[in-house]
């Protein structure tokens, strides 16, 4: 008899990983129509946007804008990469932060101009100010299955990564199958680990869903007790400086799966298709997940 939880959190991550691989700009106003009608969808916690250099990821520049203007009690969360980022994050005076890096060096270099080990040695004193200050940290494992450019990663490389993390105080993990690579029993392997190596922290996994594993994967990491998942709707994302990447598995995709295997997530489907026709005008790329597809048909 298969075990699985009988509620999971969806962590909507669409308005930040997926516009960021967008290359048009999609207005602001648009993003904050966007992410208002995701929140009406029943998210608890979202990504809302990331403080990043606006050299390196122009669709981003907008972002004091956008915590400004979608600013309420939920966990709104912003990605920072560096100190200045951090900076700007207390300015904006989010509650959330997600830190980011990669297990593979040369994917860290590409992402964020510096070695993994150069990273943590940035982001540890950072994440102890943000805890005294109180603020929620969560720590996103990029390439934590395989690199775009050295192969696959050692689990237990990805495991120390972590560790350092945890012993930094973080409050969440999210791991990250970067560049869709993985299979359900590496998704299986790696987050019994997890759960039996980090009792005491929040555990969610990120699947992007390039060699479209991602529904197999959640499976597998739900069985490992997984209940906690990063997704996107319409499958929108991808980070630009990880070769190969493309969108994120679809939030639709993933509500719809859990709440037919009768697991609950409180997500409302027809108001992700909302959230959806909002957003879609702005995109470069069609959306192809099964269920916005479906729906379109109807
Ligand atoms: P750098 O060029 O080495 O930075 O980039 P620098 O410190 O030399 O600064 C260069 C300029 O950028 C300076 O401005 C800084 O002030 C400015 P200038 O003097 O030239 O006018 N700057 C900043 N501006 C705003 N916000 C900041 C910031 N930092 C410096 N935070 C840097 C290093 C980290 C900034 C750059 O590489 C960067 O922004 N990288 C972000 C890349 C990114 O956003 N990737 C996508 C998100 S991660 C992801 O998608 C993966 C995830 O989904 C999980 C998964 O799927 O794997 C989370
Ligand atoms: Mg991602």
């Amino acid at each position: 008899m298969i075990s699985l939880p009988k509620k999971v959190t969806i962590i909507e991550v669409g308005p930040r990983d997926g516009l960021q691989n967008e290359g048009q700009f999609v207005p602001t106003n648009v993003k904050v129509a966007f992410i208002q009608a995701l929140k009406k969808a029943g998210f608890t916690e979202m990504e809302l946007t990331s403080f990043v250099s606006p050299k390196w990821v122009p669709q981003m520049k907008d972002a004091a804008e956008i915590v400004d203007r979608c600013r309420d009690d939920l966990r709104n969360i912003v990605l920072a990469p560096n100190r200045k980022g951090i900076e700007r994050v207390l300015e904006s005076n989010c509650q959330a932060v997600a830190v980011f890096v990669g297990v593979s060096d040369t994917f860290n270099k590409k992402n964020i101009n510096k070695s993994t080990a150069e990273s943590m040695a940035e982001l540890v004193p950072l994440i102890h100010e943000l805890k005294e200050r109180g603020l929620f940290v969560r720590a996103c494992i990029s390439t934590a299955f395989y690199c775009p450019y050295e192969g696959k990663v050692d689990p237990d490389r990805t495991v120390q990564l972590c560790e350092q993390f945890v012993e930094a105080g973080v409050d969440e993990l999210s791991v990250a199958d970067t560049i869709g690579m993985a299979t359900p029993l590496e998704s299986y392997a790696l987050f019994s680990k997890m759960k039996d190596s980090f009792p005491s922290v929040l555990l969610t996994a990120h699947f992007h869903d390039t060699r479209e594993m991602a529904l197999a994967n959640i499976f597998a990491a739900l069985q490992a007790g997984v209940d906690r998942f990063d997704s996107s709707v319409g499958g929108l994302g991808g980070c630009p400086f990880a070769k190969g990447a493309t969108g994120n598995v679809a939030t639709e995709d993933v509500v719809y799966m859990l709440e037919r295997m009768g697991i609950e997530t409180n997500i409302d489907l027809q108001q992700l298709i909302e959230a959806l026709r909002i957003v879609e005008p702005y995109l470069s790329r069609e959306l192809t997940s099964g269920y916005y597809r479906l729906h379109k048909q109807e």
